[in-house]
């Protein structure tokens, strides 16, 4: 391995290491209501971002390579919506890859990279400051779920939030709509967002797209219980537990559970429980919008959509909003 010490590092902010007793409270009130869930943020230990790597390679998980698409079809127009010279603020970075692959066009003045993997996407982030030297870089690892935490290194002015993946899914509406109320607070009014949505689509092509024949959504939903294990100190056993996919097509969301195999007994320093053979665990909702009821959303948390693109198949959106007040 080559090391250029001359080459920029990322000032890097790491936000989530002391919050290890956030953990504990959380997944020990979690894991005891009467039906037990563990929050999708935990998914996302070093491993579990990179079993997500690896099922955006899935032919099946179509979001990832449907939303690049779209990137690649309008980077001049996503970049004439956007601006050049923007403080860019990928939350959810991860592989940094999605950002990567727009940063010659949208040239911003910095980009910041959020992600609650701390470790992840700070090695994503130096990766990607060896390939721009000269960008402005700034890494910060948080959980930005309930208050987006940004250091004084972020700058103020002309702050674009870049969220892409539909990974605002993971939020039941009413809590999607406060995401974004807090996000336009935190933008200011020269501000913006570009967002990626999922669209709501039959059953035969969700469906497999989080339950592939792989096995690696599997994988990826089964090592939550391995995460929490490190977390809390808890003694699941994966192999007890199954992964469980359902689509409710209702609520438009596609659920992720664990259902336990055989009748266990889980317990963690402060707490247990006992699960009935096929109790479940849900870990995520991931809903599904239609063009129409993600416009309602954002106008509801205050944004104001100025553009959208949709793919062909009319399978993922794209959404270029300001605030509200703001003329566009
Ligand atoms: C990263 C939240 C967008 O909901 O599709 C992938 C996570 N879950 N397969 C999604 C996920 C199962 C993903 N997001």
């Amino acid at each position: 391995m080559q090391t250029d010490s001359s080459a920029p590092r990322p000032r890097f902010f790491d936000h989530v290491a002391g919050t290890r007793d956030d953990a504990r409270a959380e997944l020990g009130r979690t894991l005891l209501e009467p039906r037990a869930s563990i929050p999708p943020k935990y998914f996302y230990d070093r491993l579990g971002s990179a079993l997500f790597t690896a099922i955006t390679e899935l032919p099946e998980y179509y979001p990832t390579r449907t939303e690049a698409g779209i990137l690649a079809a309008h980077r001049e127009a996503i970049a004439a919506c956007v601006g050049r010279g923007t403080t860019l603020i990928d939350l959810g970075a991860g592989d940094c890859r999605k950002a990567a692959s727009m940063l010659d066009v949208l040239a911003p003045a910095q980009y910041v990279a959020v992600d609650i993997s701390s470790a992840f996407v700070s090695q994503a982030l130096d990766a990607l400051q060896r390939q721009y030297p000269a960008l402005d870089t700034v890494g910060v690892g948080t959980d930005f779920a309930e208050a987006l935490w940004l250091p004084e290194a972020v700058r103020a002015t002309r702050r674009t939030f870049f969220y892409p993946g539909s990974s605002i899914g993971n939020f039941a509406p009413a809590d999607a709509r406060a995401f974004l109320e807090r996000l336009r607070a935190q933008a200011g009014p020269d501000g913006g967002l570009l967002i990626g949505v999922d669209l709501a689509k039959p059953a035969s092509v969700v469906v497999p797209a989080y339950d592939d024949p792989l096995g690696v959504t599997a994988a990826f939903n089964l090592n939550v219980l391995r995460h929490v294990n490190t977390l809390i100190g808890s003694d699941f056993d994966v192999a007890d537990w199954s992964h469980v996919a359902r689509l409710d097509e209702a609520a438009s969301r596609i659920e992720m559970h664990v259902e336990a195999r055989r009748a266990c007994v889980v317990r963690w320093p402060g707490g247990e429980r006992a699960f009935v053979a096929g109790e479940r665990i849900h870990t995520e909702n991931s809903y599904k919008y239609t063009p129409g009821s993600f416009g309602s959303l954002l106008a509801d948390a205050g944004w104001s959509t100025t553009q959208r693109w949709i793919d062909a198949r009319g399978w993922f959106a794209l959404v270029h909003a300001v605030p509200a007040s703001r003329p566009s």
